[in-house]
C-alpha cells in the first residue's frame, strides 16, 4: 500500500557528507529489502556541484525531494570550495534556513559511551561506563534568532554588538513536551537546564517546564540544573542523566561537551524534529553531528557510524520500527566489538578500515544478528 510508504530524501551534500551517507543509505536499503521497512528513497544533491550546474546550492529537484519527504537523511555542508559560491546563494539554501523552514525545533543528540571505545576516549573508562543519555536542544529560537541584533557605532565612536535571547511559552512547552515524551520511552527522567538565577528567559523556561510537568507528565521525574553546573556534571558523572532539555545556545555548547563521552565526533548521530501535523506526522532531518571535514574529504577514510546511527534514530522516531533500530545499534556494537575501526577511532598499530569497509562491517554484523 503506497500510502503507507514513508518517503526519505537522501542528501549527501559536501565534503565527507556523500561518503558517509553512501554507507548509511546502503544500511537503510538493507532494512527495506530484508526487514520489510516500508520506505522509498530519493537521492538529491546539495552544494557546489548543483551550484555549478544550476546556480543554486539547493536546486529545485532537491527542494521537491525534501518537501515530499517524511524524513531527510542529510550528510554535511561546508568546505573549501564554498569560496566559489557567493554568500547570498549559499545563505538561500543553508542548513539553518532549512531548519527554520521545516520548523525543526527539537534537536536530539544521543550520547552513548561505546564500551569498545572506552579506553581511547578522553574521559576515564569508569566515568563512561553505562553512559546513555539524550540532549534535546531547542533549535529554532533563542539568542541565535532573536531580534533586535546587530553591530552599531555609538556616539563616542565605540562599537556595540548585541543579540536578543527570547523564548515564548509555546516554544518552551513544545520542546519540553518532546523531552517528557522521550523520557517515557527511556528511564523516565528529565533534567531541564537553564540559567534562571540570572536570565528572565530562563525564569520563564523553568516555570513553563514545571507547569507542563504538573499538568501532563507527573509520572516523569524532573529536576533542574543551572547550565554551568550542568557542564560540570556532564564531565563529572554523565551516568546520572537520561534526557536533558535546554535552549538553543546552552544546548549547542553542552552537546559538544557531552560528545567527548562517546569516543569520536564521527560516532555521533542526531535527529531534528518538526511539529506534529494533523495526520500525526512530523518532518524530521537525520544527520551525523560532524561537518564536512575538508581535511579528510575525498580520501574514503571518514567514519560513517554517525550517519549510520542516524538511520537507527530514523527507524525509531519516523519509521516506527524500534526493534529494527535496536538491531542496527546492536550491529554497530558488534562491528566495534569485533575490532572494526576507522582511523579516527583506531589505536596505534590497529588496522584502519575505509569508510566503505566500515559499512561492510555493519552490514555483515546485521546479517548475523538479524
Ligand atoms: P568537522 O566536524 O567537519 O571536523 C572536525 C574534525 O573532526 C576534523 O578534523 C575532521 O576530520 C574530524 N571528523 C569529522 N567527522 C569525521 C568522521 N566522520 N570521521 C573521521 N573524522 C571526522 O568540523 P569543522 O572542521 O569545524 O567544520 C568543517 C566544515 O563543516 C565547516 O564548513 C563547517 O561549517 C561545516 N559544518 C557543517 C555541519 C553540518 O552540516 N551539520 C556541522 C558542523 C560543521
Ligand atoms: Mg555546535
Amino acid at each position: 500500500n503506497r500510502s503507507n510508504m514513508f518517503k526519505v530524501a537522501v542528501v549527501g551534500g559536501e565534503g565527507i557528507g556523500p561518503e558517509v551517507t553512501a554507507q548509511s543509505h546502503r544500511v537503510l536499503k538493507w532494512f527495506a529489502a530484508n526487514r520489510g521497512v516500508p520506505v522509498t528513497m530519493r537521492e538529491a544533491q546539495y552544494g557546489i556541484i548543483p551550484y555549478l550546474a544550476t546556480g543554486k546550492v539547493l536546486p529545485e529537484d532537491t527542494v521537491e525531494a525534501m518537501e515530499e519527504a517524511d524524513a531527510i537523511l542529510w550528510g554535511a555542508t561546508g568546505g573549501p570550495e564554498t569560496k566559489e559560491v557567493p554568500p547570498a546563494a549559499r545563505k538561500a539554501g543553508s542548513l539553518l534556513s532549512m531548519r527554520r523552514k521545516y520548523d525543526l525545533y527539537a534537536n536530539l543528540r544521543p550520547i552513548v559511551a561505546s564500551p569498545a571505545l572506552a579506553d581511547s576516549a578522553p574521559l576515564k573508562a569508569e566515568v563512561l561506563r553505562g553512559v546513555d543519555f539524550v540532549i534535546i536542544r531547542e533549535l529554532t529560537s533563542g539568542i541565535y534568532f532573536g531580534e533586535p541584533r546587530g553591530i552599531e557605532t555609538l556616539a563616542d565612536g565605540q562599537r556595540r554588538g548585541f543579540n536578543t535571547e527570547q523564548y515564548t511559552t509555546n516554544q518552551i512547552r513544545r520542546v519540553a513536551r518532546a523531552a517528557f515524551e522521550l523520557a517515557r520511552t527511556r528511564k523516565g527522567k528529565v533534567c531541564s537546564v537553564d540559567k534562571a538565577n540570572v536570565l528572565e528567559t530562563s525564569v520563564l523556561w523553568r516555570e513553563e517546564v514545571i507547569a507542563l510537568h504538573k499538568q501532563e507528565f507527573s509520572d516523569v521525574e524532573l529536576n533542574h540544573l543551572y547550565v554551568d553546573n550542568a557542564a560540570m556534571q556532564i564531565v563529572r558523572e554523565p551516568r546520572q542523566f537520561d534526557v536533558m532539555v535546554t535552549g538553543n545556545i546552552f544546548g549547542d555548547i553542552l552537546s559538544d561537551c557531552a560528545a567527548m563521552a562517546s569516543g569520536s565526533l564521527g560516532m555521533l548521530p542526531s535527529a531534528s524534529l518538526g511539529p506534529v501535523d494533523k495526520f500525526g506526522r512530523r518532518k524530521a532531518l537525520y544527520e551525523p553531528v560532524h561537518g564536512s571535514a575538508p581535511d579528510i574529504a575525498g580520501k574514503g577514510i571518514a567514519n560513517p557510524l554517525g550517519s549510520i546511527l542516524s538511520v537507527a534514530m530514523m527507524l525509531r522516531l519516523t519509521l516506527d520500527r524500534p526493534d529494527d533500530a535496536d538491531l542496527l545499534e546492536k550491529a554497530v556494537d558488534t562491528a566495534l566489538a569485533n575490532g572494526a575501526r576507522t582511523a579516527d577511532i583506531a589505536e596505534a598499530g590497529a588496522t584502519r578500515l575505509s569508510t566503505e569497509q566500515m559499512g561492510d562491517a555493519v552490514l555483515s554484523a546485521l546479517e548475523k544478528v538479524a
